[in-house]
């Protein structure tokens, strides 16, 4: 019997194998950090203490704020300003629950390092490209923490004089609040611990988590400064 031919089939596991295409077709830079890490979901599950909020409830939620949006915005063409990162993936779901004509824009701000602790330092890094003015804005964000970034956010949108500017946050620590600022469209209000998954991170990871986890305390607290 004749072996059974793996036509193209060898070159692609070859390319698996050395992760990614063959060697011959990669234009590799020099000073590429090494990312590898132990494989498999435990290697992004391990370091989870407890699943707050599952993929189905942030589901179901994200209806209900598409829902409020979708009424309160009708005939206004709102433009809806993701807060990068970590509002991607809420946003991506968000928008698919508002079914009615909306721009979307993006800005991006940081308080965090690598750390779980804010540095009340914030830099906006990006401005929206699309012009805010006269425009109902609603910003999407990831969470509201201390409220150091968002007040600063929305302190630089609101002098593009929009229409209207509003907030629409997954997740609310209302405890720790630094400055007065409370969001008009609230997924949950959480307890004050660090939580990471669906677009929120630790270091860069687990922003795909289709969940909200809690973070085990000993991960963050052994690199803290
Ligand atoms: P704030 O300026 O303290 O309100 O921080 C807001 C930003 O910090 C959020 O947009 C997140 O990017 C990040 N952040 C705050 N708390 C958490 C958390 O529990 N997990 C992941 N990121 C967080
Ligand atoms: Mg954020």
């Amino acid at each position: 019997m004749q072996p059974k031919r793996d036509v193209g089939g060898s070159a692609k596991k070859q390319a698996l194998r050395s992760g990614g295409e063959p060697a011959s077709r990669i234009h590799r830079a020099s000073s590429v950090p090494d990312r590898r890490a132990p494989g498999g979901p435990e290697a992004l599950t391990g370091e989870l203490a407890q699943i707050l909020l599952s993929a189905d409830q942030i589901q179901a939620r994200v209806a209900e704020l598409g829902a409020a949006v979708r009424r309160d915005y009708d005939g206004l063409c709102p433009l809806l300003v993701g807060v990068l990162k970590g509002s991607v993936v809420f946003l991506a779901d968000l928008l698919r629950r508002i079914d009615i004509p909306v721009e979307v824009d993006f800005v991006a701000a940081e308080s965090y390092g690598s750390s779980a602790q804010s540095s009340g330092t914030i830099r906006v890094r990006l401005e929206p490209a699309i012009d805010v003015a006269d425009r109902h804005v609603l910003v999407v964000e990831d969470i509201v923490d201390t409220g150091l970034t968002l007040s600063k956010l929305l302190d630089r949108l609101r002098s593009h004089k929009p229409a209207s500017l509003r907030v629409c946050a997954l997740l609310d620590k209302p405890t720790r609040r630094k400055v007065d600022l409370q969001s008009d469209y609230v997924g949950f209000e959480i307890a004050d611990e660090f939580v990471v998954g669906y677009g929120l991170d630790y270091a860069e990871k687990y922003r795909n988590l289709p969940f909200v986890a809690i973070l085990k305390r000993e991960v963050y607290e052994q690199h803290s400064p």
